[in-house]
């Protein structure tokens, strides 16, 4: 591209070299904005007319211009390679091509600067949207495994150790309890990112009577941001967005890291269905998971996603600073990895079976319902210090002689307090200490139902 037809070269004598030019040029990131550009455009040109600074024969034939272009890109019939340097260059250039040099005017009362804001957080806005959605939808899925597993026990665990018996539906549950807390989350994003910078020009405002009001009206925005200065300068709204993704791909990973252990052969609690699981190469008996390793793995995407655009705003002086270009890359790749993720999470759930029997098998050999002993001495006056030590003298016991706990006869249980009678082995099965379990929120069938109906309820009022 030579200096002349540059839209900035009124001042250069020398065209920017090749080398600047592609170092510089972001096309190939943010053409992903072209629609968002367009339609910001159009908002523009409309309040530009509406506020007599354009004709309206200017403001239609702009309008109709632009449409073009928007299939011109659509259809792929424009062109937009690295000599565009950035999507709002293009479009513009492309404008003036078409409608001539009145074409130019698309640019009166705003700057770059507020433009590519503006098309950034349309993006976002319905990024999030859809992000909410595909969250919501993971929850369904949970929610429906919790509804058709209610009643499967299995060992809960704390330090990867078995702790105490639990519904595998509190279990599920709790992801959907955690990924409620995201949903939370993005509706909050959301309110920040919906606000207008457009109007904010390149950093100070704009003479031009625009009104800049009409136009966060005309796309949707709750409200216009106060301050022109801010409104070109910041990019909080992506670190927050990205901030919120990591938290996503955190519960994610976890979740991942579960179905990865849970479906080892050590473990087999769980089988995901062939259409989610790969093969090796080399090892003929293999199913692996890599669905749910991919997902942990592109966590690390995502967490340096944020730390990529912390690092990229901090200390930059106010205002815009071309620096601010490079937040594409982590806003597009947050966006696209998280989505795929919980996309794919999903769907690796609906198609994952749990294994009742072998969950059933790891309850009947193991001291899940030592905390119950404990509590039953303190039923009975033993202090809970004291009633700990007497349970974890049993459990020693019981490991020595290779036996559990359920087998222990009350002759054997009164060597270590005379205060056991019969009564004791109803709580040793784990299906009675979790009916035993009275606290909200616990994982007694009455308390999982009560979430049960909750969160029926709560998903069915979600978009
Ligand atoms: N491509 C630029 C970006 O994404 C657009 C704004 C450029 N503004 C400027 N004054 N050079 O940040």
């Amino acid at each position: 591209m030579s200096q002349s037809k540059s839209l900035w070269g009124g001042r250069f004598k020398a065209a920017l070299s090749e080398a600047a030019l592609r170092f510089s040029s972001s096309i190939d990131l943010d053409k992903t904005l072209y629609q968002e550009d367009i339609y910001g455009s159009i908002a523009h040109v409309e309040m530009l007319a509406a506020c007599k600074i354009l004709t309206a024969e200017e403001s239609r034939r702009i309008r109709k211009g632009l449409k073009e272009i928007l299939s011109e890109i659509d259809s792929g019939k424009l062109s937009l390679s690295w000599e565009k340097e950035d999507i709002h260059m293009a479009i513009e250039q492309r404008l003036i091509q078409k409608v001539g040099a009145m074409g130019g005017k698309l640019h009166t009362g705003r700057s770059r600067n507020d433009q590519v804001a503006l098309d950034e957080r349309l993006y976002l806005r319905a990024a999030i949207i859809e992000m909410k959605k595909l969250v919501a939808q993971f929850q369904r899925v949970l929610l429906f495994k919790s509804e058709k597993h209610f009643g499967t026990i299995m060992p809960g665990y704390t330090h990867l150790q078995r702790a105490q018996p639990i519904l595998l539906s509190h279990h599920l549950l709790a992801y959907v309890a955690m990924l409620e807390r995201d949903y939370e989350r993005l509706t909050d994003c959301y309110k920040r990112v919906n606000r207008l910078p457009l109007g904010a020009a390149a950093l100070a405002g704009t003479s031009f009577p625009i009104d800049r009001a009409m136009v966060a009206r005309k796309l949707g925005f709750d409200s216009v941001l106060e301050n022109s200065i801010d409104a070109v300068s910041d990019r909080d709204y992506i670190i927050e967005f990205t901030a919120v993704c990591s938290n996503i791909m955190m519960h994610l990973s976890r979740m991942s890291e579960e179905l990865v252990l849970w479906t080892s052969q050590e473990f087999n609690f769980a089988r995901i269905d062939d259409a989610y699981t790969t093969g090796s190469s080399i090892m003929p008996q293999k199913k692996n998971p890599d669905m749910a390793e991919l997902t942990r793995g592109k966590v690390g995407r995502v967490y340096g996603d944020l730390m990529n655009i912390l690092t990229i705003m901090k200390g930059l002086p106010l205002a815009y600073n071309r620096d601010m270009q490079e937040d594409k890359q982590p806003l597009f790749d947050a966006v696209n990895t998280t989505r795929e993720c919980v996309y794919i999470m999903t769907h690796v759930y609906i198609h994952t079976k749990f294994e009742k029997e072998r969950f059933e098998e790891e309850l009947k050999n193991d001291f899940l319902t030592a905390t119950e002993i404990a509590d039953y001495l303190v039923m009975l006056g033993v202090p809970f210090r004291d009633a700990h030590s007497i349970t974890g003298k049993i459990v020693g016991y019981c490991i020595e002689h290779h036996t559990p706990l359920s087998k222990l006869s009350l002759k054997e249980l009164h060597k270590f307090s005379p205060k056991f009678s019969e009564d004791v082995f109803m709580l040793l099965d784990p299906l009675n200490s979790i009916e035993h379990k009275r606290s909200a929120g616990s994982t007694s069938p009455n308390e999982v139902k009560k979430q049960i109906v909750h969160w029926t309820r709560v998903l069915k009022h979600k978009k």
